[in-house]
Formats: structure tokens, sequence, C-alpha cells
């Protein structure tokens, strides 16, 4: 196989050879195929697209360039929920341990920051000592004994995934179809599921603003996953704003802890308990009583009664459940669980500046990418390789739309570390919020959730 002539046959819209697509795929683990001509194939993937058949390929080569988790002696459903990628995204850290309080299995393996998106795991990694690196003999020893753990994706979890997500991140090839669907669906196959959730976001903030590019990659992966035997269901949900009103690693945790005490904003509560309510669907753990085995991955049986459900989860936040297993969970991986009553205790930004509104009105639009790349650039994710963040940094008491404001209230406030940092963000936050003017039309919170039947929301 010359790497070479692989790139150029996805260059040119040529048919690719599956077999030579996983001995490129292999080279590249193997050292053999250099960073840069990953990087050009990756631009090749973004700019062309991949053929369903060197799709399936990249999805089995990814999946099966590590180890797959066999969780089947759990006696219970084991559903994880994995997101396209938003700005502002800290719904992980209340469903996992809200998802586990309803009863189910949470194998949650997560990313770091993806181009201008945030990470769980670098969100996670802001508790001071919080180790994201369990083995994964831990990861399953905790998942038995508590239901609930959360990692980043192990040496041994899909490595190929884990190397090109990384390098995505870095040179600008992560908005495309395939390559987000094989990066998501190959380590969630990995985790020995019973069902997965996947939150497809939809708007300007989403790596795939096109709602048909967005409603695609949903369909891809809801496919691949009913391929794979994991019943999978996408729900579509707003990213033409942020979520919640917090944009940065620590910051978002205070936010996610408040959501966990029953508070928070009600974006971030209402985007997360659908997403658990559909959790508790695909796993067929509803009111009715299915069990996880009888899901098909056809929606056509997936009838559990979504108000019940409902009931159940808002319950199991409001009674505290969620929170007890997170402050648990937060001990046992080593951080510091007193964040959880004190997020004071969090790391705290050296420079915070106010930025003010210069208008009375309502606020029509917060575009959430300037504000993705902005937090990315105060250092809270990275520009290159391996760089280390800032855990510190971002925004929060964001307006949303729909706010109303006078002359000189709140539009945000600005973490950072340096005051010309925080001078910039401010200009980019300044410039984000629209105030007044014609109504935006925005995008639904909550779409029509999409199983592998082909409903369409
Ligand atoms: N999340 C992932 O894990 N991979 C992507 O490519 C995008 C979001």
């Amino acid at each position: 196989m010359n790497p070479v002539r692989v790139i150029e046959a996805v260059r040119d819209g040529d048919s690719l050879d599956p077999d030579d697509l996983a001995r490129f795929l292999e080279g590249y683990l193997a050292g053999e195929v250099e960073e840069y001509q990953m990087s050009a194939f990756l631009m090749a993937v973004v700019l062309k697209g991949l053929a369903p058949e060197a799709l399936e390929r990249l999805v089995g080569t990814m999946l099966h360039s590590g180890a797959v988790l066999d969780l089947s002696h759990l006696p219970g459903p084991r559903v994880d929920k994995h997101s396209t990628g938003g700005v502002g995204d800290k719904v992980s850290l209340v469903l996992a341990p809200l998802a586990a309080a309803c009863g189910l299995y949470v194998p949650m393996m997560s990313g770091r920051g993806l181009g201008h998106t945030g990470g769980t795991l670098d969100k996670l990694e802001a508790i001071p000592g919080f180790r994201t690196d369990l083995s994964l003999e831990r990861f399953a020893a905790d998942l038995e004994a508590h239901k609930v753990a959360m990692i980043g994706q192990t040496a041994e979890i899909a490595p190929l995934d884990r190397r090109l997500y990384a390098l995505r991140s870095v040179s600008g090839t992560v908005p495309s179809i395939p390559l987000i669907a094989a990066s998501i669906m190959s380590k969630k196959l990995a985790e020995g599921l019973t069902g997965l959730v996947l939150d497809v976001k939809m708007g300007s903030g989403a790596f795939l603003p096109d709602r048909d590019k967005a409603l695609e990659l949903a369909r891809t992966m809801v496919e691949i996953g009913a391929r794979h035997g994991v019943p999978t269901t996408a729900l579509p949900t707003a990213m033409d704003r942020p979520l919640g009103r917090s944009v940065g690693n620590a910051l978002e945790v205070r936010e996610a802890v408040e959501c966990l005490h029953g508070g928070g904003p009600d974006d971030l509560r209402e985007v997360t308990v659908a997403l658990v309510v559909e959790m508790l669907a695909v796993s067929g753990a509803g009111p009715e009583g299915r069990s996880g085995a009888e899901a098909d991955g056809s929606s056509a049986d997936r009838g559990p009664d979504r108000d019940s459900l409902r009931t159940r989860v808002v319950e199991r936040l409001e009674s505290g459940a969620a929170l007890e297993l997170f402050s648990a969970l937060v001990e046992r991986q080593g951080g510091d669980p007193h964040v959880v009553e004190d997020t004071s205790r969090l790391p705290q930004a050296a420079v915070v500046e106010e930025v003010r509104s210069q208008r009375a009105g309502i606020v029509q639009e917060v575009h959430p990418f300037p504000l993705g790349r902005a937090s990315v650039e105060l250092g809270g994710g990275r520009i290159r390789l391996g760089q280390a963040i800032d855990p510190a940094v971002g925004f929060d008491r964001l307006v949303q739309p729909g706010d109303e404001v006078e002359e000189g209230s709140l539009l945000g406030v600005v973490h950072a570390a340096r005051s010309e940092d925080a001078r910039a963000a401010a200009t980019v936050l300044r410039e984000a919020v629209r105030v007044g003017g014609d109504p935006a039309t925005l995008v639904p919170l909550l779409g029509t959730p999409l199983a592998s039947s082909g409903d369409s929301p």
C-alpha cells in the first residue's frame, strides 16, 4: 500500500479499496504512515467524503484497533450517551450520575476538547485531583460496584480514534460526517453497550451547522449502531446558542454541580433530562419493564411512556440521588469531593472582567462558535498537539436568547489568565451577543428522536 495513492484516491473521489484503507490506517498506528500524510488524508475526507464501504472499514478498523469491553456480566442495561460536540456542553457531568441513579449502568468514556468545543475529560480534570486515566480493570470494577465511572479513552480502547481525534482537533479536520461518525461510534461500540444515545447538536455552534448534514450524521451513526447490534437513538438538540450560561472547564463544572443541586439553567436541565429519558427508553428499562436484551435496534417497540420516564428522571435529580452519586464518583476517582458543596474550590482565573450591554432590549442571539473559539484561545482548549490547558478560563453568567437587558446590564463575564486576553475575549463576547432588532428564529431546544427504523425528526 502506497500512502500517497490512498490520499490521492480520496482527494480525487476515486474508488478506494477498503483493504488499502485498512492498511493505511494500521500503518499510521505502526508509525509507517506519517502525521503529515494522515493530516492530508483527513483533509481529503473532510472535502470529499468517504463511500459507505470505506466508512464501514474505517469504523471497523478504529474499533478493532483496541480492546472491546465485555461487560455482559453486569445484571442490567449498559447505556452511554455521546455528543457530537457543542459549546457549553457540560451535560455528561450531570447525565452520567443521573442515569445511574435511574438504574442504568453507565460506562462513560469521554474525549478532550475538540476544535472549538470543550471535552468532558478536560472538564472533569478541572476538579482538583480528579483522575480520568483509570485502568480498564478498575473501570469495570467501579461500574459493577457503583453503576457509573467516567474515564478517558484508555490506550486500549480505539487507540486509532485517540490519535486521530487529537490530530483532527489541531488540523482543521473535524467537520466531516464519516470522520465524526467513525470517531464516536468506534469508541462507543468498544464499551460493550446494550444501548446508546447520541446528542446531535444542531445549529451554528455544531461541527455541522447545516441542518440536513447534522441529520445525515445522526442517521449514519444510528445505522452504524444497528449494524453492530447496539440499539441507538439520536436526539437533535439546539446548538445555535451555548448550552447553559458558562463556557470553559471549571466554570462548566460549577454549572453542572448547580444542576445536580436542582438549580442551574433550564436548558441544561431540559437537555440532560431528555437524554436520560432516551437512555431509559433505548435500554427498555421503562415502566413497562422491557429488558435491554429485547431491544433490537428498531424504534418500533421503543415506546415506553416518555412522560412516566421523565417523572422518574426528574425525581432522581431533585431528590439529590444523582448528586450523591456524582460526589462519590469524584471522591473515588481522586477528586476533591468538597467541590460538590463548595465550587469556589475549583481553579479560579487571575483576571475576571464583566462585559455590559450598550443598549436595552431583548437578547436575540448568542453566537456559540466565536465564544467556543475564544475559550480555546484563552487557553481552555488546544491549538497544538498535547498542549496543556488552563482549566480556569472561559465565560460565565452569559445571557441567553430571550433575556431582557437594560443598557449597562451584564452580557457575561470573562475569566482569563492575563488582562490582554480578557480584553480580546470581551470584544468577542460583545460581538457574539445581538440585542434587539428582528427576533431570531432559534433551533428548538429538543428535536424528535431518531432511531434505526428510519423515523425522521
Ligand atoms: N465527538 C467525538 O468523539 N468525535 C468527533 O469527531 C466529534 C465529537
